[in-house]
């Protein structure tokens, strides 16, 4: 793998001796036949925010679904706290936002409150009434994500970035360690972006959560991310968001070729990526 150094919170150290929050290894996954992710080696831990890219097609919500254990994996294996992903076990531990999440159908007929209190479900209170503690949870969540003025709306009638930021609000009620987001940034205008990012970096950073985001927004997810992972069938750079390859680092790792021979005469010669 080509790798700069792995950069690792203080918070990261200490939860090492528990082991990664999130492991895979050698993971190959087959849709329709058809190869999409071979060889994949990934270890999270806890307080990380790692930022997965990729061009269009490279497997992003691919490995997002392999690791939550909605597609079958055809090699290697997938711990989430040590557990297989389909574990009862890990109900309510992971919050994830998946890449349609705001393409909501615009007839659902539910409220911005009641969206995010499914969030509070797990296998403890699934069968009982709605407490007050939950109650709570899904207040703060909504809090969080600024949507109070709104919460009795139903979710069809949300703009693209309050919707995106209700199932956002879902999955932080849920009180997940793990929040793992699949292009949250789609569809949402600018403003709404950077109160998103800031919401992860202070979950991340406050409140000690475990964020994956995919993004092909490279300028948003480095501004946030601590460490980068650059997927292309396979895992090309995994490392520090400070030495994330360039554009024409990327090319290289991509073995695509200078088209324009000549025009970038001026250029500099691109730096090596690290070993
Ligand atoms: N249900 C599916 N069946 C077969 N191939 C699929 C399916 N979904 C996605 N693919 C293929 O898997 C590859 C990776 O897709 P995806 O993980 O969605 O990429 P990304 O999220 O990086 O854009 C693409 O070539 C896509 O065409
Ligand atoms: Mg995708």
């Amino acid at each position: 793998m080509n790798g700069g150094t792995l950069m690792e919170p203080k918070i990261v150290q200490e939860s090492e001796q528990t082991g990664p929050i999130l492991e895979v290894e050698n993971m190959t996954v087959f849709r329709s036949g058809k190869p999409i992710l071979r060889d994949i080696d990934l270890k999270v831990f806890k307080g990380e925010f790692v930022g997965i890219v990729g061009p269009n097609g490279s497997g992003k919500s691919t490995l997002l679904l392999s690791i939550l254990g909605l597609l079958k994996i055809q090699k290697g294996t997938v711990r989430i706290f040590n557990r297989p992903p389909a574990s009862i076990y890990l109900f309510g531990k992971i919050g994830w936002v998946s890449q349609a999440a705001s393409n909501l159908p615009r007839d659902i007929k539910i409220t911005v409150q009641e969206l995010v209190q499914l969030g509070t479900i797990n296998t403890r209170n699934m069968l009982r009434f709605i407490s007050k503690e939950r109650r709570e949870c899904v207040e703060r969540a909504i809090q969080m994500v600024d949507l109070q003025d709104v919460r009795t709306s139903e979710v069809g009638r949300l703009s693209g970035g309050q919707r995106q930021r209700a199932v956002i609000a879902r999955a932080l009620a849920s009180d997940a360690e793990l929040i793992i987001l699949d292009e949250p940034l789609v569809g949402i205008d600018r403003e709404s972006r950077n109160s998103l990012l800031k919401l992860l970096d202070n979950l991340c950073h406050e409140q000690g959560k475990t964020i994956l985001m995919v993004s092909h927004d490279l300028a948003a997810i480095r501004q946030t991310s601590h460490r980068m992972v650059f997927l292309e069938e396979t895992i090309r750079y995994d490392g520090d968001t400070a030495n994330f390859p360039d554009l024409s680092e990327l090319a290289d790792l991509r073995g695509i070729h200078q088209v324009h021979e000549h025009k970038h005469s001026h250029s500099k010669k691109p730096r090596q990526v690290e070993e």
